[in-house]
């Protein structure tokens, strides 16, 4: 994961800066969390410089929203704002990533958001903090930051991405899918549950070290309401379903061989609310104190709609097809490098193409294409005991 893994770089067509409009829908709703827990950290802690870390940011417009609505939030005064406080609170942001993310796309575009976020807050009245920011490339999976020196850790769309494909799961044990699908064996299941439950908590162990005592973290994962990891998985199973699909065309004109198939699986898992809620009450170092479940959905329909619409020769059966290549577009922007290091770049554009045309032809219902759970939840470290 940490070699090969990344999304696609850069702004262009096919970037992850132009195809993830969902994951924005996620840290927009999500944003009163933010902020509650931003003004639990001003009122309980005071802190004179909040350190506040975004972990897996990526790049393009989702990584500048968090950084701008942070600034906006705490532009805003709160009560304990009074006058025996001497200066203002300052911030310092850290974006973390995989080596490989696009930080420089960041980087450009930074200074023209803070610009534009603060001449915001100023015509709204409110007196944005100093605030500076800074990358901090690494996996979330090992220690990133000093002992006792973040006051929030926020991480979105990014938690249900493991650090490695399952422990134990070896070749042929999931033949014919690359990820848990209807097919898959209950052990595999099993596997992908143990392994997201070695990671999490690995994850929390790590943060709650880097955290200063009673600081928080909110966490956005995309997950599933079911408890049943098969059939329950909704949106993730039935697009990796159908990307196994389109590995099993190219299979059959001879473009792939079987045996990559078998031994390929998506090191992913989505969680559900009871997993999630069980693995911090284990840990035992951290209050459950808000968590959410939102369904979102995508705006492919609509964009798709108009993308097409321009043209008078506009039918229904463009209008699939556009979505089919949409949703190819969104799930080719986070997963193409997984399957070049493991399939070769060659079968790539072929690859999403097949997968596109099998989603138009499996159009029943467009309106509830690309709609996902996510879950979210705002979390406390607790004081250690002396
Ligand atoms: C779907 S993107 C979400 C990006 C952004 N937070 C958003 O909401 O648009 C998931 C990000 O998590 C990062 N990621 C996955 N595993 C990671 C790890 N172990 N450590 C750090 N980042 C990781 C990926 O590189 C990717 O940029």
């Amino acid at each position: 994961m940490e070699r090969d893994f990344h999304m696609i770089n850069g702004d262009g067509d096919k970037s992850y800066a132009k195809n993830s409009s969902l994951q924005r829908k996620a840290i927009i709703a999500t944003q009163p969390m933010v902020e509650k827990a931003i003004q639990g950290v001003r009122t309980e802690l005071q802190p004179q410089s909040m350190v506040i870390a975004d972990l897996g940011c990526s790049s393009g417009v989702n990584t500048l929203l968090f950084v701008s609505e942070v600034i906006t939030t705490t532009s805003k005064k709160i009560p304990t704002d009074n006058k025996t406080r001497k200066s203002t609170m300052e911030i310092q942001f850290f974006l973390n990533d995989l080596p490989s993310n696009d930080f420089n796309l960041i980087f450009r575009s930074l200074e023209q958001v803070k610009q534009s976020t603060v001449q915001n807050c100023t015509n709204r009245g409110l007196q944005p903090p100093p605030h500076y920011v800074a990358g901090m490339p690494g996996s979330f999976y090992t220690r990133l930051f000093p002992c006792n020196s973040v006051h929030l850790f926020h991480s979105s769309f990014s938690l249900m991405w493991l650090s490695q494909v399952p422990e134990h799961l070896d070749n042929n044990m999931n033949k014919d899918n690359i990820h848990i699908g209807v097919s898959t064996p209950p052990l595999v299941a099993k596997l992908y549950l143990d392994q997201f439950e070695k990671d999490f908590s690995r994850f929390l162990q790590l943060r709650c070290k880097e955290l200063v005592p009673s600081g928080r973290m909110v966490l956005t994962i995309l997950g599933r309401k079911n408890s049943d990891a098969i059939h329950g998985g909704g949106a993730i199973n039935s697009n990796f379903e159908m990307l196994s699909q389109a590995l099993r065309t190219l299979i059959a004109e001879g473009r792939v061989e079987q045996e990559k198939l078998d031994s390929f699986n998506m090191p992913l898992y989505g969680p559900s609310p009871d997993e999630l809620k069980q693995l911090v009450q284990q840990s035992q170092l951290l209050d459950i104190v808000d968590i959410e479940l939102f369904d979102l959905t995508s705006d492919v329909v609509e964009k798709s709609k108009l993308e097409v619409g321009a043209t008078a020769a506009a039918t229904q059966d463009t209008v699939h097809e556009a979505i089919g290549r949409n949703i190819a577009a969104t799930l080719r922007a986070v997963t193409e490098s997984l399957f070049a290091s493991h399939f070769g770049q060659s079968i790539i554009d072929d690859l999403f193409t097949v997968f596109a045309h099998n989603v138009t032809q499996q159009l029943e219902s467009p309106e509830k294409k690309g709609s996902v759970t996510v879950i979210s939840m705002s979390l406390q470290a607790k004081v250690p005991k002396r």
